[in-house]
Formats: C-alpha cells, sequence, structure tokens
C-alpha cells in the first residue's frame, strides 16, 4: 500500500528530515526511549495517533484502554506506527457542574495533539456523550484523516424482568420515590441494574445517538456503532479501525472530503429514524462550523421531521443497545432508508472508501420489532421541529416523545388541536428550580407551563441537561407526571419528556427568557412552530429597560478559570455552542 502514496508523510517532518538534523535528533531521540526503533519512525510507517478518552474517570469510555491494544494491533498490521495519547476526560455523569462546559476543552486539548505532534492520522476513540462531537470537531480543525471507534454500549440493564435502561430507569424510578412506593436503596438499585458491564448508556440517549451518527456520516466502519462493549466484534472492529487509518492516510481520506454538507444531511435524517437525542442537533450544527458548513436548526425541521422513527430503543421505546445491534444497527437502519428513497445522499463517501449505499443497501435487518421497516414504523414524524417566536429565535423538540396523555390534556382542543396556552412557573437555574418546585405557595398546576432560564451555555457553563423538569410531588401524587417544559438548557438524551429546549438565545445572552415572570401566559402552537409570551411589545420593552438599569439578567459567577474563558467566547446552541475564535481555524494542516 505504500507504493500509492508520493508525497512525504507529515510526521517525517520531525522524525526524518536531513536538511534539519539538529532537529530530527531532538525529535527522535525521546521516542526511541522506550522501545521504538529508528525504522519504525524513519522509514515513512504513517504515525497513527490513538486519542484515548478512556480513564478511571470516565468509566463509560474506560473500555477503550483494553480496546486501544486491538486498534495497535490493526496499525502495525497494517504497516502503521501506533502513538496513544491521552485527551482531556469527559465523563457525562461525574462532572461538575456538567459535562457539556467540557467539550470544547476536549476538543482545544485534541486540536493541539493532532495539529502539535508527529501524526499522520488518528484513531478517535468516541463514546460518552461529549467525547464524540470533541474529537471529531478536532479532526475537522486539523483535518488530517482520521476514524472513529465508538466504546460501545453496555450490555442491557435488567432490573425486575424488565430492560433497565440507562437514564430512563432513574427519571422513572425518581417519579415512584416521590410517589412513596419506593425508598432510597430501592432507587439505587434499580440505578445500578441499568449498568451491567462496562460501555456507555444502553438507551437511544445522546451517547448512543452521536455514535450512530459518527457512523452516519461515515466516519466509523459501517456496522461498528452499536457493537456492545463487551462483545468480541467490539474488538475486532477496532482491529479493523486501527488497519483502516492506516488506508485512510495513504489514500490521504481526510475528514472534510467525508464529512461534507451531503454527510450532515444524511446524519440528520438517520438521528429522525433511530430517535436521536435533543442534543445531537448541537453538536451536528457545531461539528458543521468547524467545517465552515453551515447547519441551522431550520435544516433539521426542514430534512429530519418528517422521517419515521425505525429503532424501538428506550426512552421512545422498548428495547436497549444489545437489541440494536443484533438487529443489524446503523446499516440495517440506512438500508431501510435507502430502499424507501429517504436517504438524501447514499452516494456520500466515507472512512473506507466506499459509499454509505456500498456500505448498508444490502444490510440485514435481523429483528424488525427492534428496527421497524418504514411501513411498521413506531411513529411517522421523528424528527424535530424548529419553534420561534417572541422569546427565542430557535428551541427545538422532539414531537415523537410526546406521549398520549400529554396529547390528551394540552392538544385536544377540537378547534386548535396543535396548540395550548398556560401560565408559566419561571424558574432561575436548577437549583432555584429544586428549591421551589414542591412549593405550595408557588400555586403550580396542570395549567402551569415550566419554564427554566439561566442555563444555557453562558448562564450556567456548557449548558446544563434541566429542562425536563418533573411537576411538584403533589401532583405526581395525583397522576400528573409530566407538564410541558420550555428552558434555554439541555434534556438528557435518555428523558422522554417533550420539552421545547435549546432556547436560543439564552436569557444570560440577552433573550427574552429573561423577561418572563410568574404568571405570564404562554402560547404554544405547534403547527404554526411559535411560542409566544401574550405580552404586548410596550410591557417587553419597559420590562426590557428594567432588566438594563439592574444590569442584566444575572446568573452565578465563575467557579473555574475554564468557565470564564469559554463563557466569553462561546456561541447559542443553535450555533452548536462552540468557541467562536476556533471556528475561524479550519484545515489547519493545510495552511
Ligand atoms: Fe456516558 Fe451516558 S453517561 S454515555
Ligand atoms: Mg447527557
Amino acid at each position: 500500500m505504500n507504493s500509492k502514496r508520493t508525497t512525504r508523510l507529515r510526521s517525517q517532518a520531525w522524525f526524518d528530515n536531513p536538511d534539519n538534523p539538529d532537529m530530527t535528533a531532538l525529535y527522535l531521540e525521546r521516542y526511541l526511549n522506550y522501545g521504538i526503533t529508528r525504522e519504525e519512525l524513519q522509514s515513512g510507517k504513517p504515525i497513527i495517533g490513538i486519542a484515548q478518552t478512556g480513564s478511571d474517570i470516565a468509566p463509560c469510555n474506560r473500555h477503550h484502554i483494553e480496546l486501544a491494544k486491538r486498534v495497535r494491533d490493526g496499525i502495525i498490521a497494517a504497516g502503521g506506527v501506533p502513538l496513544e495519547f491521552p485527551v482531556h476526560p469527559i465523563q457525562e455523569t461525574g462532572k461538575r457542574p456538567t459535562a457539556a462546559l467540557d467539550r470544547n476543552l476536549q476538543y482545544l486539548s485534541c486540536v493541539e495533539v493532532l495539529y502539535g505532534y508527529p501524526i499522520d492520522g488518528a484513531v478517535l476513540t468516541i463514546g460518552c456523550d461529549k467525547t464524540t462531537p470533541a474529537l471529531l470537531m478536532a479532526a475537522a480543525t486539523v483535518n488530517i484523516p482520521a476514524i472513529a471507534l465508538s466504546v460501545g454500549p453496555m450490555l442491557n440493564g435488567w432490573h425486575r424482568g424488565e430492560r433497565a435502561g440507562s437514564g430512563t430507569i432513574i427519571w422513572k424510578y425518581r417519579e415512584k420515590l416521590a410517589a412513596g412506593e419506593i425508598d432510597y436503596d430501592q432507587f439505587m438499585d434499580a440505578a445500578a441494574a441499568s449498568a451491567p458491564s462496562v460501555g456507555y448508556c444502553n438507551t437511544m440517549g445522546t451517547a448512543t445517538t452521536m455514535n450512530s451518527l459518527a457512523e452516519a456520516l461515515g466516519m466509523q466502519l459501517p456496522g461498528s456503532a452499536a457493537i456492545p462493549a463487551p462483545y468480541r466484534e467490539r474488538g475486532q472492529v477496532a482491529y479493523e479501525t486501527g488497519r483502516m487509518a492506516v488506508e485512510a492516510v495513504l489514500e490521504r481520506r481526510t475528514p472534510a472530503m467525508i464529512m461534507t454538507r451531503e454527510a450532515f444531511e444524511n446524519a440528520i435524517v438517520v438521528n429522525s429514524a433511530i430517535g436521536g437525542s435533543s442534543n445531537a442537533p448541537i453538536h451536528l450544527n457545531g461539528l458543521a462550523r468547524h467545517l465552515g458548513l453551515e447547519l441551522t436548526p431550520d435544516d433539521w425541521q426542514r430534512l429530519g421531521h418528517a422521517v419515521p422513527l425505525l429503532v424501538n430503543l428506550q426512552p421512545a421505546g422498548e428495547y436497549l443497545g444489545e437489541d440494536y445491534h443484533r438487529a443489524g444497527g446503523v446499516p440495517a437502519v440506512v438500508a431501510e432508508l435507502i430502499r424507501n428513497d429517504l436517504l438524501p445522499h447514499p452516494g456520500a463517501i466515507t472512512v473506507n472508501g466506499r459509499t454509505m449505499a456500498d456500505n448498508c443497501a444490502d444490510a440485514e435487518n435481523r429483528n424488525e420489532d427492534v428496527i421497524r421497516t418504514v411501513a411498521t414504523a413506531l411513529k411517522s414524524e421523528a424528527g424535530f421541529i424548529n419553534l420561534k417566536g417572541n422569546l427565542f429565535r430557535s428551541a427545538i423538540m422532539k414531537t415523537s416523545v410526546i406521549s398520549e396523555d400529554f396529547r390528551k390534556r394540552y392538544l385536544s382542543n377540537p378547534d386548535d388541536p396543535d396548540a395550548f396556552e398556560g401560565k408559566v412557573a419561571v424558574f432561575d437555574g436548577p437549583e432555584d428550580y429544586h428549591g421551589r418546585i414542591d412549593d405550595p405557595a408557588e400555586g403550580i398546576d396542570e395549567n402551569t407551563i415550566l419554564v427554566m432560564r439561566g442555563a444555557g451555555p453562558i448562564g450556567y457553563p456548557g449548558g446544563a441537561e434541566v429542562v425536563n423538569m418533573r411537576p411538584p410531588d403533589a401532583l405526581i401524587k395525583r397522576g400528573i407526571t409530566s407538564l410541558p417544559c420550555i428552558g434555554d438548557g439541555r434534556q438528557s438524551g435518555t428523558s422522554g419528556s417533550p420539552s421545547i429546549l435549546n432556547a436560543s438565545p439564552e436569557a444570560a445572552a440577552g433573550g427574552t427568557l429573561a423577561l418572563l415572570e410568574n404568571g405570564d401566559r404562554l402560547r404554544v402552537d405547534l403547527k404554526a412552530g411559535t411560542v409566544n409570551v401574550l405580552l404586548d411589545d410596550a410591557e417587553l420593552e419597559a420590562r426590557r429597560a428594567a432588566l438594563d438599569a439592574k444590569g442584566g439578567y444575572a446568573y452565578p459567577a465563575s467557579q473555574t478559570p475554564w468557565q470564564a474563558i469559554q463563557r466569553s467566547m462561546v456561541c447559542q446552541f443553535d450555533e452548536g455552542m462552540v468557541l467562536d475564535p476556533a471556528v475561524e481555524f479550519q484545515r489547519i494542516d493545510e495552511t
């Protein structure tokens, strides 16, 4: 394969530069000190960086420490040299105040390594929610050949004879705890049951979503996203991924050649078909910006809303990660979309040099209850709608998770079947919510719309997953388990709530949500795609002036240097929550 390459590898500028022997000697000698030979570093073998996201502090991705051994074997077998390196860790469920704060930090740290060290190509060890967009963004910015390897979901959790899905069981059992049906220990046992092995969330949360979309974008080997972490195929695909990383370098297959506008349009459609997380638009819109492409929430509605829901995974459906893989994973979904002419660009090229259609068109669906056909789809319109109005320019809603109960309660007026109105209860961040939600003096009833603000990229640095707010315990005891929720924060992909979220601009960035007061009336019209507070412009202007006089919307001070740095340069959710100055650096290995 080496014969295909005519130009020098970028790593040779470090390790084999006869015009600059001093620097070559300095670069070279230290990499020999643990046993690498001059032959490996100086004979034109591609050097493949393995961006390691796993560690004890990042348990979702921890199994990558094992998988990297198979990646190395594949790299060596294909004639490359592996150099594994750590990137800043992210654990979705461990980081305070929120793991989303660190997506852009992991991105920055990975860019610096990919650009500044002798690396010809990279294996991106993706998995837990933010690690996937962070590493794809880094590969996009540097634009050296790269391939992603998912760590895979955990095995299916089981609790009392039923599938226990990550996150989903916590939302469900939290209601039982509130209703007094279970105690604290029983709640912890249920949560533990949902995490039976190494791997990431086994539900269709943000991790399964983003790993599926990395494959739909063409950045992972076909069929590799869904393989559960402990399965033998996971180690085997790690080996194949290592091999393919070397081939991608030799063929000079760069991220910008793969992650094209067409690839993103495919990914939007696949996201609907799998019932993907509401975090996906944030991450894909941000990733697109790093490639110089514009992807907007309107694109998501236009391309994705009318696509049917095919994958029957919790929280929208019944099954979990093992079932998804056994049924055929992403290729089986893509094949069904191609058969029905729903995949916009079957000819999009992928990291193995073949097109999406080459990779997936003949994939078998081995369980049509888990991966439905278009004819037996779980919902006919599974994507997001993009809502606008006098409170924000964009907020998305995953209409496929609106329950029958919710529909009956809020969307059953025969004269106005797609709209509802209610008075708002406004909360400034999650602490305020937890402090007041169960206070009877708040007067929260079944006609209340819960509004969360101060939870966006600036207000709660990184954006908090707090928009899916449970009703007061007193309402839950009466059987009212959800209220309409709106907010400038995010929501866990494992939550099944029909929230209106990712509202941009957030209150802390001057958004009109900052002007809402308890008791204001909101009107939500899903058909028109609008959310409006029923106040006239004069009233809003007066409130704006009063707020400005107080110095604007107040939010908690930064606790760490990075919080302050990110707050000073981050854009809003609809634009991907990326660092604005970072977007100016594109394809930096070519500049
Ligand atoms: Fe890591 Fe869900 S917490 S994938
Ligand atoms: Mg999450």
